[in-house]
């Protein structure tokens, strides 16, 4: 275990709680936070011991703090449900999530957290915060780790101040509706080489202005295609893409410019087990479009932490609207839903180990 890890985190508990504020049955995503946060910087060339404190405003950055000019700034998205036959508080697979941290840390320059430190800042909080799980249909505790840079320094170069923060938030669903996603053959959201296959901030600001565009156009959100040719498609920006194509389940394989999702991952695996074939290839956008025109598009939808699984309505492909088939008649991507969820609140055997209780 990390040396930092050897003495009790010390914890600063809030004097009154804010949940007594909270309508746990109308939680709007990412607006209500819980009571505390872990807090850990990264000073004299190493991380130095993690604190949970009230949750509460950053009060060390100044206008000259690095990461607000240059982006150096990774994140996470996980969740924690309650166990249904126990106080439990179920984690679906925090250890992925701290192996990608981990990635995307290095990716960007960032002293990487290592992933028992990650583990033990995150069960504290979740154990200190645990009246804050909803124990609501649909509705989770949101996780939200992160790190930046926090050098008061604006000359372009990696920074030597960081915060890993851990912050979390009762939330509802993300979509709560299917999603309407316009092909996009003009912005990219990743090239080769480049910091798609992370989690860097700065990927989700550069979809942000196509975004309205494809909002305005009626939309909710960009299906983004590959940025040498447009040619295959790639991710939805917050969610992973899979189709169910003439009875076969496709997804973009990851080649460098697509998040590696744990939930993608999961998907797969749960269909793999429930005797489906998934293909991981390239998925052009023809081969979407005329399978549409064919009849054979069954099923299309995004899979991700915030989004679990979201089916797609419709598709914007070169000032054509393709509808897809009824919710009601995608029976396999359902049964895998409920399959999933059933896992993440105790509901159904955890026959992977993907949980830690907490
Ligand atoms: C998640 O699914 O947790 C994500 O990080 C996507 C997000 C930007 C809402």
């Amino acid at each position: 275990m990390a040396d930092i890890l050897k003495r009790p985190m010390s914890i600063k508990q809030v004097p009154h709680s804010r949940i007594a504020t909270v309508d746990f049955n109308n939680i709007p995503f990412g607006r209500v936070f819980s009571d505390h946060m872990v807090v850990m910087d990264y000073e004299d060339g190493e991380w130095q011991a993690p604190q949970i404190i009230p949750y509460g405003n950053l009060t060390d950055m100044t206008p000259g703090t690095s990461v607000l000019h240059y982006g150096q700034a990774i994140f996470e998205g996980m969740k924690a449900n309650r166990d249904e036959n126990s106080d439990d508080v179920l984690l679906f697979r925090p250890e992925e999530n701290g192996k990608r941290l981990y990635d995307s840390a290095v990716r960007m320059g960032i002293p990487p957290v290592p992933v028992d430190v990650f583990m033990e800042c995150l069960k504290e909080v979740v154990k200190l915060d645990r009246q804050w799980v909803p124990d609501v249909p649909e509705s989770a505790l949101y996780i939200r780790p992160f790190i930046y840079g926090n050098d008061p320094f604006i000359g372009v170069k990696a920074a030597q101040r960081y915060k890993f923060v851990i912050f979390t938030c009762p939330v509802g669903p993300y979509y709560p509706y299917p999603v309407k996603v316009l092909i996009s053959e003009k912005y990219v959201r990743a090239f080769p080489g480049g910091t798609g296959a992370v989690k860097a901030a700065g990927n989700y600001a550069a979809t942000l202005y196509p975004a309205s565009i494809a909002k305005a156009e009626g939309y909710d959100q960009i299906l983004w295609t590959d940025g040498l040719e447009h040619k295959y498609v790639e991710e939805i920006g917050t969610m992973n893409v899979m189709f169910q194509i003439d009875g076969k389940f496709y997804t973009p394989k990851l080649d460098g410019t697509i998040l590696p999702g744990i939930t993608r991952k999961s998907v797969i695996q749960l269909l793999r087990d429930a005797g489906q074939e998934v293909i991981e290839k390239k998925v052009s956008v023809e081969e979407v479009i005329n399978a549409h025109k064919n009849g054979t598009l069954q099923d299309m939808f995004g899979v991700g932490t915030a989004a679990t699984i979201t089916y797609i309505s419709d598709i914007g492909f070169r000032g054509e609207n393709y509808s897809l088939p009824p919710i009601e008649e995608r029976t396999i991507s359902q049964g895998i839903k409920a399959e999933m969820e059933g896992i993440k609140r105790g509901r159904k055997e955890d026959r992977y180990n993907w949980i830690t209780r907490v």
